[in-house]
């Protein structure tokens, strides 16, 4: 379950558990420390609705987010009472908060070039890696290699747990795999990683979840 017709589905059928509707804590505990420049510009890959957005644009962030679904771009400005427009470039329809700090680009997030959004300095990553399959892993790396400047930072929130007993997404994804996919253009360390084994709702054996930096030299 991973391409698009399946995720806008998805969206339509309201199957969307994984939505958050509070901020998520380790970005909240993480963040200030990574990214101390509050003005720059975060990336937000495969963005859903995330409330975490919101968090990001009060702490004064502009933020972008790129998203399959328009009913979840559409949702996010209602539900947040921000008003908006909407207009179409390159083949993505974007939608904008009118004083233009957020802009959610619907369509596909392989498609984007890095002409078209401009410098990037911060990527935030929550529940995006893992909806991807295994094989569009370095594909992703590739894409935000493109697409952020140099120096760059980012946080990536994965999980990890044996793979044969879920079938994904979310996929499994450990921090080894991160440092191996995104070898070369980013430098991976791993801050933390929970062990949730006791509170997971798919019964799995064991369930970790890593909270990994990217810094893009
Ligand atoms: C598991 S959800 C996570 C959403 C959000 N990050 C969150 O934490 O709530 C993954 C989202 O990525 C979107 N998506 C998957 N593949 C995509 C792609 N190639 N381009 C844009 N959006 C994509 C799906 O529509 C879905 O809303």
């Amino acid at each position: 379950m991973h391409n698009r017709a399946d995720w806008i589905s998805r969206w339509s059928e309201g199957r969307t558990g994984f939505h958050q509707a509070d901020i998520n804590p380790k970005l909240v505990a993480e963040w200030p420390g990574l990214v101390p420049d509050a003005a720059c510009t975060v990336l937000v890959p495969l963005c859903g609705k995330s409330s975490d957005m919101c968090w990001l644009l009060e702490r004064g962030h502009r933020v972008i987010g790129v998203e399959f679904s328009a009913m979840a771009c559409r949702s996010f400005f209602d539900e947040n009472e921000l008003e908006y427009g909407q207009r179409t470039v390159h083949g993505f329809t974007i939608f904008e908060a009118k004083n233009s700090k957020v802009q959610l680009w619907c369509g596909d997030f392989f498609k984007l070039r890095p002409a078209m959004l401009g410098p990037i300095e911060a990527v935030y990553d929550r529940a995006a890696i893992v909806a991807l399959p295994q094989n569009l892993w370095s594909a992703y790396a590739v894409q935000l290699d493109i697409l952020l400047s140099g120096g760059a930072v980012g946080l990536m929130l994965t999980f990890h747990y044996p793979q044969a007993e879920h079938l994904g997404p979310p996929f499994s994804v450990s921090f080894e795999h991160v440092e191996t996919t995104f070898s070369g253009a980013f430098v991976a360390s791993l801050l933390s990683s929970a062990d949730r084994s006791d509170e997971n709702y798919w019964g799995l054996t064991w369930l970790f979840e890593p909270v990994i930096k990217l810094s893009r030299p």
